[in-house]
C-alpha cells in the first residue's frame, strides 16, 4: 500500500516546509516538491500541517492502581490516543513484587495481544530487587527492547523503593545503558502528612494537594539528581508539576548533567482550586503530583520553551469518577490517583502553546514527539518526518473547532479534565505506518495492528542519533 501526501506544510522539530510525502511499505520513501508518482492512495494536505505522529513517553494502561484497575485498556487508550494523533506510546509495565521482570513483562505483552492500535513500547516500573527480579535480570532487559528503568519514590506501602533500590538500579543503567526514570516525591514525608491529616478528621480531596506540597517533589527532584551524578546514569523525572522541582533540573542541565524532565498536559490548566470544587467533583483532579497553584504554570510554561524541560506527556492513567475515584469519597487517600489525557495534548498544546505565543510550531513537535522518541530510543524510527522514519503521520488541519468533552472523547472514563475548552485545530488523518487509523472523526485502522516496538538503549541513542533503527 502506497500512500502520496500532498502539498501540506510538513513541520518537523527543525524544518517548515510545503511538500509531498510518498510512503511505500510502511515507511517514508521519498519527500519532494510536486512529485510525479503513482500511488494507491492521495491525500490532499494542501492548507494542512504535516506533523510526524505525535509519541506519548508516560501513560499506564490497564494498570492495576489504587485499588481498582484503570479503565482505559490498550484498545480504548490506543484509540483514544489516534484520534489526538499519537501514534506510539510507552507504557508502565509495573513489577508486582515478588515477581521477577519477565512475568512482569509477560503480563503486560498479553494485555496488548490482539488489541494495539498504535505501536507501543513498555518502560519496567522497578518496585522489588531482593525478593523478585535481581539485578542481573534487570541488567538483561535491554536486550528485550525494555531501555528505561522507572522508580517510585512515593507511594509508600504499594509501589514506593527505597533509596538503596533507587541507587542500586540507577548503577545498572549506567551498565546497561538504560535511560531512570523517576517518580519524584518523598514519600515518606507524605506519608507523615497524609496520617496526620486523616487524624484530624481532614477526608476531602482537596487535602490530597495539602499533604503533598511542592516542596517534597522538589526534595525528592534534588536527591533523585545527586543519587544519578554519583552512580553516573543518565536521568529522567516525570510529571514536574512545580517550580521546586523545576529549579534543580535547570541548575543540573546548566551544568551539562544528563539530567532530563517532562511535565503534562494537565499541569498547564488544572489548578489547585479544582480539587476544591463541590459534592466531590474535585475528585476528578486527583493526581500525583497534584494539580499546583496558578503561578506554578507560568514557571512550566518556561520550562518547555527554555528546554529545563524536554518533553510533555499525559500521564494517561484514567479512572472514572462514579464508581473509581469515588472509592476514597471519605478518605481522599483512597482516591485512585490519575486522570485521562491521552487524547487531547496535541489539542491543548496547539491551542494554548503554539496559537496563544507561548512555543513555536516546531518546539511544540519537538516535545510532543522528537523529544520523547530521541530520549526513548525511537529516534529516527518514529518522531520525526525523514526518508526511511515508519510513516506515522498526522495531517492536521489547523482550522478545524473543537470541543473538548467526554460526551465525545474516546476514553472511557466518564469525565475529561479539559471539559468544554474550545481548541481550534485537531487531526484530520492519522497513519501509523502507512495504514490510515484515524479519518474524518472516524476509526478506519485495524485493531490488532499495533506493534510492539524494541527501543534502543539511551547511550546508543546518543551517539548515534542519525541511524534509522
Ligand atoms: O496520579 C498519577 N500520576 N497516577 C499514575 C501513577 C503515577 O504516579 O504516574
Ligand atoms: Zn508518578
Ligand atoms: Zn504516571
Amino acid at each position: 500500500m502506497s500512500v502520496l501526501i500532498k502539498g501540506g506544510r510538513v513541520i518537523t522539530a527543525a524544518d517548515d516546509y510545503v511538500g509531498d510525502v510518498f510512503v511505500e511499505d510502511e515507511r517514508i520513501s521519498v519527500i519532494g516538491e510536486s512529485l510525479d508518482v503513482g500511488a494507491d492512495r492521495v491525500i490532499d494536505a494542501s492548507g494542512k500541517y504535516v506533523l510526524p505522529g505525535c509519541v506519548d513517553p508516560h501513560t499506564h494502561l490497564d494498570m492495576p492502581f489504587g485499588g481498582t484497575v484503570t479503565i482505559d485498556d490498550v484498545e480504548s487508550g490506543h484509540v483514544s490516543a489516534a484520534f489526538g494523533g499519537t501514534t506510539c506510546h510507552v507504557d508502565f509495565v509495573i513489577q508486582p513484587q515478588g515477581q521477577s521482570f519477565a512475568q512482569a513483562l509477560e503480563t503486560w505483552h498479553a494485555k496488548a495481544n490482539g488489541k494495539a492500535l498504535i505501536d507501543y513500547g513498555y518502560h519496567m516500573a522497578v518496585t522489588d530487587v531482593r525478593e523478585g527480579g535481581s539485578l542481573e535480570e534487570l541488567a538483561s532487559l535491554p536486550e528485550q527492547g525494555v531501555t528505561s528503568y522507572k522508580l517510585f519514590m512515593a507511594y509508600k506501602g504499594a509501589l514506593m523503593v527505597d533509596d538503596e533500590t533507587l541507587f542500586r538500579t540507577m548503577q545498572v543503567a549506567a551498565e546497561t545503558g538504560a535511560l531512570v526514570m523517576v517518580h519524584a516525591e518523598n514519600g515518606d514525608a507524605i506519608a507523615v502528612l497524609i496520617e496526620q491529616a486523616l487524624a484530624a478528621g481532614h477526608s476531602e480531596p482537596h487535602w490530597h494537594a495539602l499533604t503533598r506540597p511542592p516542596e517534597t517533589e522538589g526534595e525528592a527532584t534534588n536527591r533523585a539528581i545527586q543519587l544519578a551524578r554519583v552512580a553516573g546514569a543518565p536521568l529522567y523525572v516525570v510529571h514536574v508539576s512545580c517550580k521546586e522541582a523545576v529549579e534543580p533540573i535547570a541548575a543540573a542541565r546548566e551544568k551539562g548533567w544528563d539530567i532530563w524532565g517532562e511535565t503534562c498536559t494537565q499541569y498547564f490548566f488544572v489548578d489547585y482550586s479544582f480539587l476544591e470544587r463541590p459534592d466531590f467533583e474535585g475528585a476528578k483532579y486527583v493526581y500525583t503530583p497534584p494539580p499546583r497553584p496558578k503561578e506554578h504554570q507560568d514557571v512550566l510554561w518556561a520550562a518547555v520553551k527554555n528546554d529545563v524541560l524536554s518533553a510533555i506527556s499525559t500521564d494517561h492513567c484514567s479512572f472514572s469518577w462514579d464508581g473509581q475515584k469515588t472509592l476514597g469519597r471519605d478518605d481522599f487517600s483512597k482516591i485512585p490517583n490519575g486522570g485521562p489525557g491521552l487524547e487531547n495534548r496535541l489539542h491543548m498544546i496547539h491551542e494554548f502553546g503554539v496559537r496563544a505565543g507561548r512555543i513555536s510550531l516546531n518546539r511544540m513537535v519537538e516535545l510532543l514527539a522528537t523529544n520523547p522518541a530521541k530520549l526513548f530510543g525511537l529516534y529516527p524510527r518514529k518522531g520525526t518526518v525523514a526518508v526511511g522514519s515508519d510513516a506515522d503521520l498526522v495531517v492536521f488541519d489547523p482550522d478545524k473547532r473543537l470541543t473538548i468533552s467526554a460526551s465525545t472523547h474516546r476514553s472511557k472514563a466518564d469525565y475529561n479534565l479539559f471539559e468544554g475548552t474550545e481548541v481550534t485545530g485537531a487531526p484530520e488523518v492519522v497513519l501509523r505506518r502507512g495504514e490510515v487509523l484515524v479519518e474524518n472523526d472516524e476509526l478506519v485502522g485495524r485493531i490488532g495492528s499495533g506493534q510492539f516496538v524494541r527501543r534502543a538503549r539511551f547511550r546508543e541513542e546518543l551517539k548515534a542519533p542519525t541511524a534509522v533503527a
